[in-house]
């Protein structure tokens, strides 16, 4: 395999690939994890939505095989899993071959899939995190198995594949946001995602003299487990109750404080306080990307803090061990803000904060986080990065 230089990720793969499988792969796709800076939970609700890619990645290396036989292997959780291509028999549940495999059937249905397939799974998401592991993992197959199958994918038409697979085959009733993001990010910017209109647009993320840190709680989340589909129940429960007073309503986002002040007193406070969230998480998005565009980092700041509030109080899907993580974090100086990031229930912090005062914050966390018996927390420092792509293929021409 030509045109491979230094000691990539992309490299690295490869070559425990060939270990693995005695043979070379054809193809080697990245695709980012996320972190969404702001906009929880209102993508599913026609909302706006800021997130960004991340440099942690899947990697997934493939080649083709002619005897209608899938072999996977994730080499994180050690397993490797074989199937036959005419017989895998779609299962609910996030096991990470119902990723796969579901792509592939999606690849079949469009005439894009290969007859059969060795493939190998890389990745230092962390999963369940709530930094998008499972999208990271649907775009890179999608792009290494569609370029196996010689179907070449625009970004749109792969963002909405993976989200698809995720939909139909891992059972989650998730939004666009993530699969969206990986397939469109470019690096040093923010994706003002539009979810009605599936339109967006970057905002550049330049933070001056700041970091923007990923808390990871080691709470682990699964939204397959049912309290998302939940939030996204009672968000359509909700919207009843507010069509009856406003029949022209026909999502969250088209609602005004003005109708939600009007509709909740037929609502439960429960429902009423879920509106509420989105509403008002909206309207945030719009402030944080104008505070963003004009170099305004401590209002941007203080918008984080208000939508965790938000999360916390009204929408109701952050823990203690969160909680106690954005408190830490707001009594450091330097701190401009902090908020769960992600589909909550655990997963991790983001926190905007002086450069210079990260290791003061990595010590208030380890003190008042950890020797309290909630961690070990792991704190790392992001920066914006690039869309999935494919990293090379055998002709190796490597992409840019
Ligand atoms: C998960 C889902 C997204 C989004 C977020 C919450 O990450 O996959 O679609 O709904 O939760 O903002």
């Amino acid at each position: 395999m030509g045109g491979l230089s230094g000691s990539s990720q992309g490299e690295v793969i490869a070559r425990r690939f060939t270990e693995r499988f005695g043979h070379a792969p054809v193809v080697v796709a990245r695709a980012p994890g996320r972190v969404n800076l702001i906009g929880e939970h209102v993508d599913y609700n026609d909302g706006l939505v800021l997130p960004i890619a991340l440099e942690q990645s899947t990697h997934v290396a493939a080649a083709p095989r002619s005897d209608g036989v899938a072999r996977a292997v994730s080499l994180k959780l050690g397993r490797e899993h074989t199937w036959s291509m005419s017989q895998w028999e779609p299962t609910s549940g996030a096991e990470w071959t119902a990723y796969v495999a579901g792509v592939t059937l999606l690849l079949a249905e469009r005439g894009g899939a290969p007859r059969g397939f060795d493939l190998l799974i890389d990745s230092d998401v962390p999963v369940g995190g709530g930094l998008s592991s499972s999208a990271a993992l649907e775009l890179a197959t999608t792009l290494a198995l569609a370029h196996l199958a010689g179907l070449r994918l625009a970004p749109v038409e792969l963002a909405r594949l993976a989200h698809e697979a995720e939909r139909r085959y891992a059972g989650v009733p998730c939004g666009i946001m993530d699969q969206y993001v990986g397939a469109l990010a470019r690096p040093g910017a923010a994706l003002l995602l539009d979810c009605r209109s599936q339109t967006w647009d970057y905002v550049p993320l330049e933070l001056a003299e700041h970091d923007l840190v990923v808390v990871d709680s080691g709470i682990r989340h699964a939204l397959a487990s049912g309290d998302y589909a939940r939030r996204r129940e009672e968000c359509r429960a909700a919207l009843t109750m507010i069509q009856q007073v406003d029949a022209r309503v026909r999502s969250l986002r088209e609602v005004t404080s003005q109708t939600l002040a009007a509709a909740a007193s037929t609502m439960t406070p429960a429902l009423a306080a879920r509106a509420r969230h989105v509403v008002g998480e909206i309207e945030r998005v719009r402030s944080a990307a104008a505070a963003l565009s004009r170099g305004e980092l401590r209002r941007f700041g203080e918008l984080l803090g208000a939508s965790h509030a938000s999360l916390r109080d009204d929408f109701m899907v952050s823990t203690p061990e969160i909680d106690r993580l954005v408190d830490i974090a707001g009594s450091v100086p330097g701190v401009l803000g902090a908020r769960l990031t992600g589909g909550g229930f655990g997963g991790c912090v983001i926190v905007l904060v002086e450069s210079s005062r990260v290791e003061s914050l990595r010590a208030a966390i380890c003190d008042q986080y950890d020797r309290a018996g909630l961690g070990p927390a792991r704190l790392m420092s992001v920066r914006a990065a690039g869309a999935a792509s494919i990293v090379f293929d055998v002709q190796g021409t490597e992409a840019a």
